[in-house]
Parts: C-alpha cells; structure tokens; sequence
C-alpha cells in the first residue's frame, strides 16, 4: 500500500503510525520491504551519517542529495524531507523556495519543520504551494543553543501551555501531522487526545505514532537516549564480521574458488603471457 498524507490523516485514532529516518539508497531498498508508513530524511543526518555534534551544520544541499539517495529505493513509505536549519527562517519565499528543492530535486513527498506559532506564515505558504508540511515541537534540534543544550522541553505550566498552544495554531496553519519530541507523557497524550492531525512522538510517551532515528533503534550508534528501544544490536554483528573477513584475508580462507573467476581455457592462456 502507498503511504500518503491522506492515509496518513485518515489513520488518526484508528491505526498506529511508524516512522523511520534514512539518509541512503540502500537503506531504504531495506525499508521498502518492511510495513513501516513514512520514512523521515531527517537533519538528524548531520549526527549520524556526518558526525556532527548537532544538526546546525547540515545544509539544504545535504538534504536534497540524501532525500535524492532515498527515494531511488523507496515507493510504499511517505517520504518526508527536513528543511533545516536557516532554509526556511529568512522569509516565506525563501522557505517556498527551499521546500520546493527538496520535493522537485529529492522527490520527498512533504516537508518537516521545527517550530511553532513564529512559522504559520511559512506553513500556510507551503500549502498553498500544495507541498504537505509536517510540524515538529517540542525539543526541537535545531534550537539546541537556545535551549542551552538537548532538554526535555514543556517541564512547566508556562512551557507546556507554549508546546500545546503552537500544535494548536500548527493544526490552524495546515500541518498534516507534528512530531512531538522529548516533552513529558503526560503532554504528549493531551496533543495527542486534542489534536484532529496524527502526533507522531519521540520520546513524548504515547501518540498516535512513533518515530526513531534507525541507528538508535538498530543499535548502530553510540548513544541510547532514554527513549530509545534497540531493536536490534548491529554494531555487535557488524564489528564481529568484519574481524571475521580481515581474519579470513589473513589466514588464506577467503576468497575460495566458488568467489573466483576463470575460464575454461586458463591454463593455455596463461601460458601465452609474457
Ligand atoms: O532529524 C530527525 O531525525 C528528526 C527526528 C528525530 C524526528 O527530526
């Protein structure tokens, strides 16, 4: 079945929704083959694929080469891009613009911003332009310098009626779907009951969906916030048959005839060598 934003907004409340970020060609021919329902380039990428110590760094040319990458291995899944960091801060036609790069040259399907009530401008304008946007708030990267550092956001009255108040003028703009991350359960639940849009969260407890970075939830990368579940422990395989082919090069066991070449009148044609 082909995820869209339609099947997307018909799930509220009736189907759960996953979500799952790729930054390459072959993990997305991997995701195409799973029942997960939007794949999410997301900025993320300048963490785990550049090794960033942010997302700040990542420009819009990054994006659109991944987004291109991944959808040259993916049909089913939704594929959402992100606009980041100062793509879509310096005036609606510049944010047009931008998200325009990422759907015309990356092929993504929608476009996701951090932010609330300061971007409705540029959320309507999206729309209008018929480009599907996808708001995000709560921990929002992006603001990491402002919020001195990765904190779990909405901890007050005063912060929470903020996140609550910007999914709601979110909703009013146009988004089809937020990601909530990194805010108390308790928040997540009540956007989630409120909203008419599916909240997909990141460590905001349960909403209508749930989104992860894949090497968090494959066990790839070095971190495991809170919020992570590893589904799977990759690293551990992937360093255990590595040393297995360095050790095989080494001991002569690898390659073997069944990986090697030949022709049936080898032995003539070598003779002819000189
Ligand atoms: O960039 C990203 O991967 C994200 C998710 C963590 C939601 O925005």
């Amino acid at each position: 079945m082909k995820n869209t934003v339609a099947t997307f907004r018909a799930a509220k409340g009736k189907e759960k929704l996953s979500m799952v970020t790729a930054y390459d060609y072959s993990i997305a021919c991997l995701l195409e083959e799973t029942r997960i329902n939007a794949i999410l380039v997301g900025d993320s990428l300048g963490m785990v694929m550049l090794g960033y110590e942010n997302t700040l760094s990542v420009t819009l040319d990054d994006m659109v080469h991944h987004t291109r990458a991944v959808s040259r291995g993916t049909k089913s899944p939704l594929l959402v891009a992100d606009l980041p960091f100062l793509s879509y801060h310096t005036g609606v036609a510049d944010c047009v613009k931008n998200a325009g790069r990422l759907i015309q040259e990356g092929h993504a399907e929608a476009v996701k911003l951090e932010g609330g009530v300061e971007f409705t401008n540029e959320i309507k304008a999206l729309v209008r332009a018929s480009i599907p946007v996808m708001g995000h708030l709560g921990l929002t990267p992006q603001s990491v310098h402002a919020f001195g550092g990765f904190k779990v956001q909405g901890k007050t009255i005063e912060q929470a009626q903020k996140v609550l108040d910007a999914a709601r003028s979110l909703q009013d703009a146009g988004v089809f779907s937020i990601v909530l991350e990194g805010i108390p359960q308790s928040l997540g639940a009540k956007i989630t009951a409120e909203l008419e849009v599916p909240i997909i969260g990141i460590g905001a407890g349960v909403c209508d969906g749930q989104v992860l970075v894949w090497q968090d939830m494959l066990g790839i990368s070095k971190r495991t916030p809170k919020f992570v579940k590893r589904f799977a422990n990759l690293s551990v395989e992937i360093v255990a048959a590595v040393n297995d082919f360095a050790a095989a090069v080494e001991e002569g066991s690898f390659p073997k005839p069944e990986h090697c070449y030949s022709v049936e009148n080898e032995a003539e044609i070598m003779s002819h060598l000189h």
